[in-house]
């Protein structure tokens, strides 16, 4: 099928000029939007910009506005977008460097402000032994640990667009993934570090990031698990509501009837 692909364009030596480039394009079977801009780029114009690595949905690259909605390309097949005409765009909710490629200086920022690492109580004393942890700790924040950093949630989520300062799903998500593993003791220190105007009480739960987010870690969950722990640290009820059972586990968003991929060849 002959598809037009329209990507948008910008150069940051003329920043009031911003247009869109049309190229018709023959998909193969199983191509995806980032396969097509390859092409474009090796085909028809080596000028086009866009970011991208793995080619696989595990770097996080190459998140795009594809017609309309924030995704990964790499990760998106031509077919499964039903039209003959694709719009792409850079991520909305970031500054764009050039093309298709956008400016995540600021997710990185906002995430290293919550703490995401693992926080011991005396990182100086040695743990005399291995630090065990049960499935069902684990479980309870592995789906949070799926994060690619791919800044699609932020793209999606309107509070992200009407105030730059709010620090987004991305990060808040991580400060719960961080203080809910049981070898963490570093909650208190994020805790504070996230209750202040333009964070976690700036989050009006539309949701936006969850249904967005092509790894199924669903932050929105995060951040309201994450306020409940704050509201009951701050009544002193924390141990006595402390989740002990497992999350149920929400997968990748699949979709369905997309075409299979071509024969392998190798
Ligand atoms: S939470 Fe999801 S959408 Fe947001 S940065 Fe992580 S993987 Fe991307
Ligand atoms: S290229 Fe790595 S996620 Fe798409």
């Amino acid at each position: 099928m002959t598809y037009t692909l329209r990507v948008s364009r910008f150069h940051p030596d003329s920043p009031e000029e911003r247009f869109f480039s049309e190229f018709e394009i023959d998909a193969e079977d199983g191509m995806t939007v980032l396969d097509a801009l390859i092409w474009l780029k090796e085909n028809k114009d080596g000028s086009l910009s866009f970011r991208y690595s793995c080619r696989m949905g595990v770097c996080g690259s190459c998140g795009m506005l594809i017609n309309g909605y924030p995704m990964l390309a790499c990760n998106t097949q031509l077919a499964e977008l039903g039209a003959a005409v694709v719009t792409v765009e850079p991520l909305p909710n970031h500054p764009v460097i050039r093309d298709l490629v956008p400016e995540l200086s600021s997710l990185f920022d906002k995430h290293r402000g919550v703490r995401p690492h693992i926080e011991r109580g005396e990182p100086d004393v040695a743990p005399k032994a291995e630090l065990a942890q049960s499935i069902g700790e684990h479980k309870s924040y592995s789906q949070f640990s799926y994060c690619i950093k791919c800044g699609i949630c932020v793209s999606a989520c309107p509070t992200c667009a009407t105030d730059p300062a709010y620090t987004g799903p991305q990060a808040l998500a991580q400060a719960h993934r961080y203080s809910q593993d049981s070898l963490d003791d570093g909650a208190p220190a994020r805790m504070e570090a996230v209750d202040k105007e333009h964070v976690i009480f700036n989050c009006h739960y539309a949701g936006a990031c969850s249904e967005a987010c092509p790894k199924g870690v669903d932050p929105a969950l995060a951040i309201q698990l994450f306020k409940r722990r704050m509201a009951a640290a701050a009544w002193g009820l924390w141990e006595a509501q402390k989740p002990t059972a497992e999350l149920p586990q929400q997968g990748p968003n699949l979709k369905p009837d997309i075409p299979p991929p071509p024969a392998r060849t190798a």
